[in-house]
């Protein structure tokens, strides 16, 4: 059967997000990022166009690199003033029935135990449609507002991830059994003591000895994202996460990554359907060729080169301000995001970028390519681009929002569903089971959460 094409729509609660100096657009409606009917109206529409999922970016510092000051970023509104994006959840869950949150938290700058109930707190709210975007972070403004000197350098970071997963995994699947909650109002019990459990860790970053706050959530664990490419950040891809979102701009670089993190997962006993790839892309339709075309060129006469600037600076962790825009873009190693900069330097030999070539490719969308045309041309395009990289689905940022996702719903998921590549109705149950199949509400036995679950915590320890 040829495989579905699924779709992830890429926002943050911020202004814009990924296509600087598109708010002055008059399609567009993000300034209403701060107050309630944006998002309400936002997720309607991306269940209308049956979206599996809205994926929330965010950051939790502003982006400074760019001549060592927020001011640019402030001036242009990149990611910057940047909301809180759980919040938004309970409120889109109570206007959708099907689609999915996969919400970004940083996990560098709080503890697990409190993370661990809020995320089963969202879980128990969606009825099961919550996914967590694993991050450490890119920015050393956010840990200056942590009270740090600086980030920890880029592989530490995700060492100390993977000790936070095993203790959320351990909070999640091992402190409550499954028949622990009775919930008997007959003889007045509403759990069983003897089947919760206390979670004793010790570990080099953390230490914890308490149970779980929550009782078990629809999937307990909430479906893994996870966003890094980097060498070691495929490791941590390969090992945790159910999702992986790759952003490159051409098939080129995304085939590559997507087959090396499969053959990771592999090696290290994981089914790599297990896992599915999703690649950034933006999508401006027209009716016609020649009204797409005009659409994408009426963006791009909105494009705030600061503002993009300020957001590669931040990514790279390079001050572009220092730089000529006409001068090449070269590969130094720091500790941001390290495939932000491959994207542009190493990771396509053949392809050299100036300064230039990159704030006008990152200007709409951020840094995936952008596909313009009518519905029939811009399905033929995703289709080659699955048909290259054997990619799972598109994680799709807009120019404008929610007028682009409104032409995606209206013109592109037609187009998809009658070349038989996208579903026509939802499956039912959680994210989960509806991304990996029926009675798959929670992780299976090979996803190194399990381990924690209490009969195999128990026989590990006979
Ligand atoms: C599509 C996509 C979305 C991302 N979203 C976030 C985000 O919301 N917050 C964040 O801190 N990092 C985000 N990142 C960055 C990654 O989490 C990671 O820090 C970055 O890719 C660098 O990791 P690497 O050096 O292993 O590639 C995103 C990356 C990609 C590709």
């Amino acid at each position: 059967m040829t495989k579905q094409i699924r779709l992830n729509a890429f926002a943050m609660n911020c202004v814009a997000h990924q296509s600087p100096g598109l708010w002055t657009h008059p399609r567009d409606r993000t300034l209403g990022y701060n107050r309630l009917p944006y998002w309400l109206d936002l997720a309607k529409t991306l269940e209308r166009g049956r979206f599996d999922g809205l994926f929330l970016a965010d950051v939790l510092g502003v982006y400074d690199v760019f001549g060592s000051s927020p001011d640019a970023a402030l001036r242009n509104a990149a990611q910057t003033p940047a909301n809180e994006p759980l919040m938004l959840i309970p409120a889109m869950a109570a206007v959708t029935q099907n689609l999915g949150f996969g919400v970004t938290s940083n996990l560098s700058f709080e503890p697990p135990y409190p993370f661990a109930r809020r995320m089963s707190t969202l879980d128990h709210l969606t009825e099961g449609r919550i996914g967590w975007n694993v991050v450490t972070g890119y920015l050393d403004s956010a840990a200056r507002g942590a009270g740090k000197d600086r980030q920890a350098a880029h592989d530490d970071r995700y060492d100390i991830a993977d000790e936070y997963m095993e203790l959320v995994y351990k909070l999640w699947e091992g402190s409550w059994e499954d028949d622990a909650v009775l919930r008997d109002r007959t003889r007045g019990i509403f759990a069983d003591p003897s089947k919760v459990h206390r979670i004793e860790h010790e570990g080099t970053n953390y230490r914890l000895s308490a149970i779980h706050l929550s009782e078990p959530s629809p999937q307990r664990t909430p479906v893994l994202y996870q966003a890094g490419t980097s060498p070691r950040g495929r490791q941590f891809a390969a090992q945790h996460a159910e999702c992986v979102f790759m952003s490159g701009p051409s098939a080129k670089i995304i085939g590559p990554r997507v087959a090396a993190i499969r053959a990771l997962a592999k090696e290290i006993g994981r089914n790599p359907a297990e896992i599915l790839m999703f690649s950034m892309m933006t999508i401006i339709l027209g009716r016609t060729e020649a009204e797409a075309k005009a659409k994408y060129a009426d963006y791009r006469a909105h494009i705030a080169p600061e503002g993009a600037l300020a957001l590669m600076s931040g990514w790279m962790g390079v001050d572009f301000s220092s730089y000529d825009l006409d001068q090449q873009v070269r590969h130094i190693q720091n500790d941001a995001g390290r495939t932000a900069l491959d994207n542009v330097t190493r990771a396509d030999p053949d392809r050299v970028w100036t300064v230039r070539e990159v704030v006008e490719h990152v200007g709409i969308g951020g840094a995936g390519p952008v596909v313009v045309g009518t519905p029939e041309k811009v399905a033929d395009d995703i289709e080659a681009w699955f048909e290259e990289t054997d990619v799972d689905g598109l994680n799709v940022a807009f120019a404008t929002s929610p007028g682009d996702f409104e032409d995606i719903a209206d013109m592109l998921v037609p187009e998809l569903t009658t070349r038989g590549r996208y579903k026509s109705e939802y499956a039912e149950g959680t994210l989960r089971e509806k991304l990996f199949g029926k009675g798959r509400a929670q992780l299976t036995e090979q996803h190194p959460a399990s381990r924690y679950r209490p009969h195999r915590a128990a026989k590990a320890a006979e």
